[in-house]
């Protein structure tokens, strides 16, 4: 940390948005900050005509802390507006450009979009499935993803995506704590070349599944699969004979629109639940101002629908701004590593949205790869998910941006629906490494334990002050973590992010990184207990301990500490076994990195693991005060093993 906070200090050059893109900016008026905060209900209320609504509102905000009701009363569908209201104007203008693994693609126009969500609609209704049930998509980067989604808020049935990636263990423990009844999936798919067969490793999901009524498997990888009867059946068949017309239910601004899991700090991770209405205006506006969407864009978002990125950004956003968007599915990497430019050049790529992590590897391949594609047609470049280090912010706006394009450093998480932090590109003065300002309408701050503002310049917990129309409603069927994981801390005037951050004198947020046990991987969110108790169900295991290293690439990696059984024997081969238990148990994105087998652990005499000492130890920091661990001695010895490793 103390590394990044000194890089961060060191770049404080400025860069400016061109004077062409500051004219034809979608948002160029610098009074907007001000405007917000004179009348801040209004102001939401105001974008909130930029969403198609069945019916008004009565009231814009019922907030009752720490729960927000936006635009009670008011009925809308989130599939109307990503694609029905388009159609009189923009019937055939493309709305999504997939380009696949194989180097296959497809386009829909959005009157294609539409006849395909609709038809799609229709079938799950025929089926039985109704406004209200939870229907669990576990699609790859595939276009049916999307219009899974769009089909579920069509009829009112809550989507929760599960991350392709993810393990069968993953997916269970997802469906069963949603009771979803219904699983959308496919035959298989490709991963730089290598066949994931996703409807086997679904199969072995279910079987830990009690709650599971039908399964939709839709053909993309052609291989053969088991296909289980009364239970199982083809997309192409059930939506064979059925009418492409559905029309989009009427839901109430703050029913369900979905439920995204994403990791915390204990080892269940936690359904966050978003509604419609607020989910729908936040979104809508972000990507306006934000990504400065304009009609002839070609938008493209490289996050997988299986994180919120992927909702709020490739599709809800986007469409419901009526724009051009790419979906990829593959890698970076395959068939060679200047996939990503190629599709730019391909397609005339106008804005590309993407994550550090991603940013630094191919600043590690190097120039002369993009240098070989003709990128010109990129006008704006987007930063999520960790910080983004200026060395890797610089390589990104010259290399990529050709110095040209104003980059957007977007803070937000899971829980916050939408973008919360980010310059807005034709107003804000750029600085690499911030995220600069929050969002009109939105109060961040940086707080210390007590709650009081931090000085200029120092470090605190990063905190929003009032409701934004996105925000988590709950976590779903546990309301108790929702109100002690975000609103216990200072009460419930501040929503606790969890990040560390420091503001500086232009105001500007520098968040550097997560306070709690949540790491990221590559972008990706992680819980360290999650990962430990997936540890432990391994015969061979004690306890275990999992830290996050920094690392120059995926800005964390997965260290973990195993303290083995007494029969166990510690080994190259079970270390093996145990990263494979992991990948087996969550999936390939939780894979440790480094397995340290000891003896003890650095707790305190209660038995709790002191995670800032451990923090020290994974990273070679000054360990401080150690007085009150149970034995001292362990944080030299579990030092040394960490150093043989480096
Ligand atoms: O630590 C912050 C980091 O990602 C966390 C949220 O993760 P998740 O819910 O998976 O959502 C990621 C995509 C929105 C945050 O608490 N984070 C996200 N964006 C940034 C960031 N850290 C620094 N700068 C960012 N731009």
């Amino acid at each position: 940390m103390t590394e990044t906070i000194e890089s961060l200090l060191k770049e404080q050059k400025r860069y400016y948005p061109p004077e062409e893109f500051v004219r034809n900016a979608n948002m160029n008026d610098p009074q907007i900050y001000e405007k917000a905060e004179e009348d801040f209900e209004g102001f939401w209320e105001e974008l909130a005509y930029n969403i198609d609504w069945f019916e008004k509102w009565d009231t814009v905000l019922e907030w009752q802390p720490p729960h927000a009701k936006w635009f009670t009363g008011a009925k809308l569908n989130a599939s109307y507006n990503c694609l029905d209201r388009h159609i009189s104007k923009h019937g055939d203008k493309t709305a999504l450009i997939w380009e696949g693994e194989m180097e296959n693609s497809a386009t829909y126009t959005y009157r294609e979009l539409l006849d395909a969500t609709a038809r799609f609609a229709a079938a799950l209704k025929e089926m039985g499935i109704k406004k209200g049930d939870v229907v669990t998509i576990y699609l790859p980067m595939i276009p049916e993803a999307v219009i899974s989604m769009l089909a579920c808020s069509r009829i009112g049935a809550p989507h929760s995506v599960v991350f392709a990636g993810f393990s069968a263990d993953a997916l269970a423990q997802r469906m069963n704590d949603s009771n979803s009844h219904y699983l959308i999936t496919c035959d298989g798919y490709f991963h730089k070349g290598k066949l994931i067969e996703q409807k086997e490793k679904a199969d072995i999901g279910l079987e830990n599944c009690n709650c599971v009524e039908k399964v939709i498997v839709t053909n993309h990888a052609a291989n053969a699969i088991a296909m289980k009867e009364d239970r199982d059946i083809w997309w192409d068949e059930l939506i064979h004979n059925v009418d492409s017309e559905c029309e989009p239910e009427h839901m109430d601004a703050e029913d369900i629109l979905f439920l995204m899991y994403t990791s915390g700090t204990t080892g269940k991770p936690k359904g966050v639940v978003h509604t419609t209405g607020g989910y729908m205006v936040g979104t809508n506006v972000t990507s306006k101002w934000i990504f400065d969407l304009k009609d002839d864009d070609i938008y493209w978002c490289t996050a997988d629908v299986g994180w919120i990125t992927g909702h709020s950004y490739l599709v809800y956003g986007p469409l419901s701004n009526g724009a051009t968007i790419v979906m990829h599915e593959g890698a970076p990497d395959y068939p060679d590593k200047g996939r990503f430019w190629d599709i730019v050049e391909k397609y005339g790529v106008t804005i590309f949205y993407t994550a550090p992590t991603a940013i630094r590897t191919f600043m590690k391949w190097g120039d002369d790869i993009p240098a070989k594609y003709d990128m010109s047609s990129l006008r704006l470049l987007g930063s999520v998910g960790e910080p983004i280090n200026p060395k890797a912010w610089l390589w990104y706006y010259e290399v990529i941006g050709n110095s040209r394009c104003p980059i957007v450093d977007t803070w937000w998480q899971t829980e916050t629906g939408m973008i919360m932090i980010s310059p807005l590109p034709g107003l804000t003065t750029m600085k690499p490494g911030t995220a600069t300002r929050p969002f009109p309408g939105i109060k961040a701050s940086v707080l210390d334990d007590d709650g009081n503002e931090v000085p200029e310049g120092n470090g605190g917990s990063l905190a929003i002050e009032r409701p934004w129309p996105s925000m988590i409603r709950t976590i779903n069927g546990d309301e108790q973590r929702f109100l002690d994981t975000y609103w216990s801390k200072w009460g419930t005037d501040h929503y606790l992010a969890g990040d560390g951050a420091r503001r500086d004198k232009d105001g500007y947020f520098w968040v550097l990184g997560r306070l709690d046990d949540v790491i990221k991987v590559s972008g990706h969110r992680l819980g360290t207990m999650e990962i430990e108790s997936s540890l432990v169900s391994h015969k061979a295991v004690a306890e275990a301990a999992v830290d996050g290293k920094t690392d120059e690439i995926k800005g964390e990696v997965v260290v973990a500490y195993v303290i083995l059984e007494a029969d166990a024997e510690a080994s190259d081969e079970l270390k093996q076994e145990l990263k494979e238990h992991v990948v087996e148990e969550i999936g390939p994105i939780a894979r440790p990195k480094q397995i340290i087998f000891t003896d003890d652990l650095p707790k305190t005499r209660s038995g709790k693991i002191m995670r800032r000492v451990l923090k020290a130890i994974t990273n070679d920091t000054e360990v401080g005060d150690i007085t009150t661990l149970q034995d001292p001695a362990v944080v030299e010895e579990l030092k040394r093993k960490v150093n043989e490793l480096r």
